[in-house]
């Protein structure tokens, strides 16, 4: 067992669970929560103060200054902590309250936006918020995860390389896309890769990352109401859409054997789960990346009136599968498995 000294010295980076036995689908699912910030931002989060700090940036009176909608938040409030800097996350109203209340107990300051962006969201708001922040006096140092390099190239250096020692005849990768840090950096690695890997990005209905009609999205860290900076859509093979009804009964079936994973895993099981339907997946490896754990979403994705609420009645109707392959009629299986006209 390692012993460390600093809590972000540890982060498991060799797990995978292979849902075939729990979804039906041959799928394997690279765990990013298990280290002390629970998610995989810890890795962007340590790449980019690590930069920082290397470049002079950062100062002993600097007050760290970053937008997000929790998972990089919670990461920077506990190397803040363990470095001895000042941290202020700028959040929305959408922010989990356990991730608020980890932040602040981290020692962290939380400053939440309530207004709507142009785009339905609160990224443009949360950004403007920073900005004015970091004019008014130049002790702010914002990391900006949307444009920082150091946000994808922390992936390309460890999570793209655990996937690819493990699983070095790998054909399809799921990754989830909010700034794309995660998207860009496995990527970058596998466009290098001695055999071809196709990358299939997954967004929410909702989110315009790859354009679309912006919409409403409940469920934090997956997709965006503005084009990822860091997006280069020349490296992604192609681009799903998953609606939020199926990232909650994907969520809900994992968790019925056993596995509480967050939200936007159930978006990249969901949207994963559907394309390997529609192809052929003999001999096919295939992986997805689960960001975070389960536990800070009890009081949305696994609370029953919040989703009732907001998805219908009929959402956790255990008859309704979560995925083409738990499907025991063979029409309707058939029927996900090609396009309708
Ligand atoms: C909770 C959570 N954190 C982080 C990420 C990774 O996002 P990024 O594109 O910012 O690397 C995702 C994307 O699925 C996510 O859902």
């Amino acid at each position: 067992m390692p012993v460390i000294s600093a809590p972000h010295d540890f982060n498991e980076g060799h797990l995978f669970v292979d849902l075939k036995s729990v979804l039906g689908c041959p799928l394997y699912l690279k765990c990013e929560g298990f280290n002390f910030a629970g998610s995989i931002k810890l890795k962007a989060a340590n790449e980019m103060v690590e930069s920082a700090e290397r470049e002079g940036i950062l100062k002993p009176d600097s007050v760290i200054v970053e937008s997000s909608s929790g998972n990089l938040g919670v990461a920077l409030s506990m190397i803040a902590a363990s470095k001895g800097y000042t941290f202020l996350c700028v959040t929305d109203s959408r922010c989990n309250l356990s991730t608020r209340l980890l932040m602040e107990s981290l020692g962290s300051k939380v400053h939440i936006v309530a207004d709507l962006d142009e785009n339905g969201g609160f990224l443009g708001t949360r950004i403007e918020y920073v900005r004015s922040l970091c004019a008014s006096d130049d002790r702010y140092v914002w990391l900006s995860q949307y444009t920082n390099p150091g946000n994808w190239q922390a992936h390309y250096r460890t999570t793209a390389r655990q996937i690819a020692r493990q699983f070095p005849r790998l054909d399809v990768l799921f990754v989830g896309t909010g700034t794309a840090g995660t998207l860009m950096g496995c990527a970058r690695f596998f466009r290098q890769w001695h055999r071809p890997v196709r990358i299939v990005a997954v967004d929410s209905v909702g989110s315009v990352a790859f354009g679309g009609e912006p919409g409403r999205r409940m469920i934090p860290g997956l997709g965006m109401s503005m084009r990822p900076p860091l997006l280069d859509e020349s490296y992604v093979n192609e681009v799903i859409r998953v609606e939020e009804a199926d990232t909650i009964r994907a969520c809900h079936r994992m968790a019925r054997r056993g596995f509480l994973f967050g939200g936007s895993t159930g978006t990249v099981v969901s949207g994963a789960a559907h394309w390997l339907a529609r192809h052929d997946t003999r001999d096919m490896t295939a992986v997805a990346i689960a960001p975070d754990l389960g536990e800070r979403y009890l009081d949305t994705v696994y609370q029953t009136n919040w989703v009732q609420d907001l998805f219908g009645d009929e959402i956790l109707d255990p008859s309704h599968p979560a995925t083409p392959f738990e499907t025991e009629d063979p029409a309707a299986r058939e029927a996900d498995r090609w396009p309708q006209p």
